[in-house]
Formats: structure tokens, sequence, C-alpha cells
């Protein structure tokens, strides 16, 4: 990565802004149910007090909107980082206004400030100017460690740099650097697996991978839209008839580049959306009508498990099934405990965040891959090779 970083800069007796992405899933008694995005930001901060800086924390929870949502409060997070970081975490009831300037002025070196919701208020998502430059007034340096935000240019990643000089810390580091070398610098064989509901939600990227891979292999409710473009009788299976023509197209660019695209030769077709649906295993091109496909099947799976035999660097980016329901979780699950054993055999393993990441999270397979993003929408975007707004405002090296 080109941005300096924490380590760059003397913290130091400094009161330190830092971005960070603590969006993390919270149940309806507002439990949070997984603190990956809380633990992935520890080395940041510990390095920051272990240096003697003063730490001011930022995060968006949810999508408020620009009011104030109770149940969008911060204070479950500044709890649980309170318990990770094993000292207090101070919290205020606002992001911006006196009160709040004069909590962070306090703030002596190894103590640990969490502002409210940033998204409380409507500024932060317009990257409103003076919003910025208030968040900015409450440090005398900011770091960027909120990866799952920095594709989005909002007050607290992108606005408040135009005032505070800003650099990464060591989870943007590690994001860019892991999935920048397996994009950029793969070893090969070089495999990727994308899945997901929507093809044109992956337009781009799988764009992307057709000039950088060596093999692509299709699952999730987005390979209904490749089986509609090979002509297959799909039955009742969703699809986005919009997107055949896409699809037919990338899949001609791959026999064209000479790149294996992978498509399902079986799926789990079940009676309806629902977990316990009758179900049952078909070729992918015999689907009856009242049907639809909730999952791969047994020989695609052992399709993929034939490509990935040799693959040096392996990134997936999207679920494989309905990945929620146990009954169609079958290929999802396969491709964790396939890419676990890739990984223990030597291959690069990068899981692209949102709903792949959280299924190896849910596996408690995370520590088995190379390395699992925290980004959802920003690691799709950094693959599909375009510009984060929250890495690109840090300063070069
Ligand atoms: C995420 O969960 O992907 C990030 O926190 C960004 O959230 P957003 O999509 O609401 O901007």
């Amino acid at each position: 990565m080109n941005k300096k970083t924490i380590r760059d800069i003397d913290v130091a007796g400094k009161r330190v802004l830092v971005r960070v992405d603590f969006n993390v899933p919270l149940d309806a008694n507002q439990h949070i149910t997984d603190d990956t995005r809380i633990a992935a930001a520890l080395p940041t901060i510990d390095y920051l007090l272990a240096h003697g800086a003063a730490v001011i924390l930022m995060s968006h929870l949810g999508r408020p909107d620009g009011k104030v949502v109770e149940k969008m409060r911060m204070a479950p997070v500044a709890q649980r980082l309170s318990e990770l970081l094993h000292r207090p975490v101070q919290t205020t009831t606002e992001s911006i206004g006196p009160a709040v300037a004069t909590q962070a002025q306090a703030l002596q070196a190894g103590e640990v400030l969490l502002l409210e919701n940033l998204r409380f208020h409507k500024e932060e998502e317009k990257n409103d100017t003076d919003f910025a430059h208030q968040l900015a007034t409450l440090g005398d340096l900011y770091v960027n460690d909120a990866f799952g935000t920095a594709h989005r240019a909002h007050a607290s990643t992108e606005g408040v740099t135009r005032y505070l000089p800003g650099v990464a810390g060591f989870l943007v580091e590690k994001e860019i650097n892991f999935l920048g070398t397996a994009l950029e610098q793969p070893k090969r064989p070089f495999i990727a697996i994308v899945g997901g509901a929507k093809v044109s939600d992956k337009i781009a990227v799988l764009e992307r991978l057709l000039e950088m891979a060596d093999g692509l292999l299709i699952g999730g409710g987005m390979a209904n839209t490749f089986l509609a473009a090979e002509g297959y009788e799909i039955g009742d299976s969703l699809f986005e008839e919009s997107k055949v023509k896409t699809a037919r197209a990338l899949i001609d660019k791959a026999h064209e580049k000479k790149i294996g695209l992978h498509l399902p030769s079986d799926v789990v077709i079940a009676d309806r959306f629902a977990a316990d649906a009758e179900h049952k295993n078909v070729p992918s091109n015999q689907v009856p009508k009242g049907w639809r496909i909730l999952d791969i099947g047994p020989a695609t799976i052992a399709d993929f498990r034939a490509v990935l035999q040799d693959a040096q660097t392996i990134v997936w980016n999207g679920t494989l099934g309905v990945a929620e329901m146990a009954a169609f979780a079958q290929g999802t699950n396969a491709m964790i405990e396939l890419l676990a054993q890739r990984t223990s055999e030597g291959a690069t393993t990068i899981i692209g965040g949102g709903d792949s990441a959280a299924a190896v999270e849910q596996a408690g397979a995370a520590h088995k891959m190379t390395h699992v993003s925290t980004g959802g929408g920003a690691s799709l975007e950094f693959m599909e090779g375009r510009v984060l707004p929250g890495v690109a405002a840090l300063q070069d090296q």
C-alpha cells in the first residue's frame, strides 16, 4: 500500500481521531451477534495507546438516516470494546458539539472515547464540510481504519482529511495488501469463486476477474441467470431476465480468453423458498416447473473441488446457496471446508466480506483462511478496481 500508516507518525501526547467500522450486527435486544469488526480494530487502537496517544473513536452503526434511533446507539459497542481492550471506554451522547469537544479535550494519554453514531447526523453521509470540520477539531491527528466504510466518501472518511492529514490504520493496510496482492500479483493458478443473489451486483467484478483469474466458479442465485443464458430450463428459479445477455457475453468472453467459467452441473431445488421446503437434487438443465434452485448440488461441489485442487490463489465472494437455511447451505459449507484444507496445503485463500465472510465466521473457520475481509461493499468495490475514497484521501508514502 502506498499510503502512510500509523507507523509513520509520532502519536505520543496527541489526541488521535480514528474512524473505525463498528457497524456490527445486533439482535433484537441490541446484543452484538458478531464482534469481528470490533476485534479487527484492536491492533490499531492498542498500538496508539501503547505509543502514548489519547484515542477518539468514531463509527456509524446501521442506517439511521440522519435521525437519532435509540436502538442504534453505540453503547453495546462501547461495552464490548471495553471488554476486549481491558480498559474503560468513555462514550458521548452526540458525535459533535461543545460537550463532546470538552470531553475530547480532557482525554488523557491511554484513554479511549467512542463518539455516538455518526449517522444520527445527515451531514455525515452528505460529507458536509462544517460537520467534517467539527469532527476534525476533536483530534490532532486522523487515522482511517474503517476498511468496511472506505468505499463511502463521507464526512468522517473523506471530508475530515481536508482539515486533518490522515494516515491508515493497520486494518486498512492489511486489507489493501491482502486483497491487492491476491488480485494483482497472484500465485497461479488463480481461481475466483463468485456467488450471491444477483449478477447485476457482480458484473464489474466478473469483468475484472476475467482479466486476471485463470478460472471462475459461479454459484448462488446469480448462477441462475447464467444457466438461463445457456438456455437451460430453470423452472421457477429467480433470475434476472434483463441480465441474461450480459451473462451470455461473460460466458463468451471466458471462452474467447480460454478461461474456464464453471457453472453448476447439478443443483438442489425446493418447492418453495422456506427452510423446511421439500427439496431434491437434479441436473441443472432439468429443473421442473414449480421448483426453484436454492443451492449447488454434490456433482457441482465435486467439479469445483477438482478445479480448486491445484489453485494457489483462491478469492471467494458471495455464498453459493441460501446459506442461512441449513438444507441449502451444503455448497457454501463444502466450500468453507475445502478452502480451509487448501489453506493448510499452502494456497492463499481470500474471503471477500459480506455474506461469504459471515458464513465463514459462523462456521468458526475464519482462522483457517489466509484473510477474511471485514468489508462487504468495500471489498467488492476494491476487487472491481475502483478507487476507495476513504483510502485515496490519506497521505501518500
Ligand atoms: C458495511 O457494513 O458494509 C459498512 O459498514 C458500510 O455500511 P453502509 O453500506 O451502510 O454504508
